[in-house]
């Protein structure tokens, strides 16, 4: 097997939980949960997150896979993809996705529940500026041809392709989504007592209801 790019390789910190300053292990839960994502996420020039992106297919079955979360903004997260995808076509078909983010060490888990809606065309643009070169090659050649290739060719049409296109211009069916929470769960562990779990839901004035739950 081939080991990908160092540079494209995303691992977050593992992050330490000193159960008596941490904010959803408090008697008092914190108000605003998307300054508590914030607090978690990784911050500019830090490695980026790998979420768990469900979405629900033609069928009405769940379908879940890996993806870069690019940014969070404060409000929105976003993720990028080829707009041929299975996902971008059960996105057309229902917005609504489960993003979950797994921290190194199982001390922390996100879970986001949303609507997702396609980024605008200049955060769409400076997340694809900011892709490794290995990254925008792959959005020029990730398509279901290249995938039937076999081995040999789909080698010498990626070293042909990265030959002639070293920094590949952004293509027209790379595509961004920008997903606005309605519900964030936050999932904390706990060396000598139970994990903690704090979910906030977004009621229809937009306040954030916060409750306590097992689990
Ligand atoms: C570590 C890792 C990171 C990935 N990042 C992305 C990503 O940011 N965007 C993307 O479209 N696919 C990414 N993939 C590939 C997806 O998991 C998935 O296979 C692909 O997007 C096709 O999914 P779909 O057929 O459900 O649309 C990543 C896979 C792994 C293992």
């Amino acid at each position: 097997m081939t080991d990908p790019p160092a540079s494209d390789v995303v691992a977050l910190r593992v992050p330490r939980i000193d159960v008596a300053t941490d904010p959803v292990h408090a008697d008092d839960p914190p108000r605003d949960p998307l300054a508590l994502a914030a607090s978690w996420l990784p911050g500019e020039g830090e490695e980026r997150a790998l979420v768990t992106l469900s979405t629900v297919d033609e069928e009405g079955f769940p379908r879940a896979r890996t993806v870069m979360l690019t940014e969070f903004d404060g409000e929105r997260f976003f993720f990028h993809t080829d707009a041929a995808s299975r996902k971008v076509r059960e996105l057309s078909l229902n917005p609504r996705v489960a993003l979950t983010v797994l921290w190194p060490g199982f001390t922390h888990q996100l879970v986001v529940q949303g609507t997702a809606a396609v980024a605008e065309e200049d955060e769409i643009a400076r997340a694809y500026a900011d892709r490794s070169d290995y990254l925008r090659q792959l959005a020029w050649l990730n398509t279901a041809e290249y995938a039937r290739q076999p081995r040999a060719r789909r080698e010498r049409q990626w070293a042909a392709f990265a030959a002639a296109n070293p920094h590949p211009a952004q293509p027209d069916g790379w595509i961004g989504y920008a997903v606005r929470p309605r519900r964030m769960l936050f999932w904390t562990s706990h060396p000598a007592a139970a994990s903690r779990r704090l979910e906030y839901m977004r009621d229809d004035g937009g306040r954030w209801i916060c409750r306590h739950l097992p689990g």
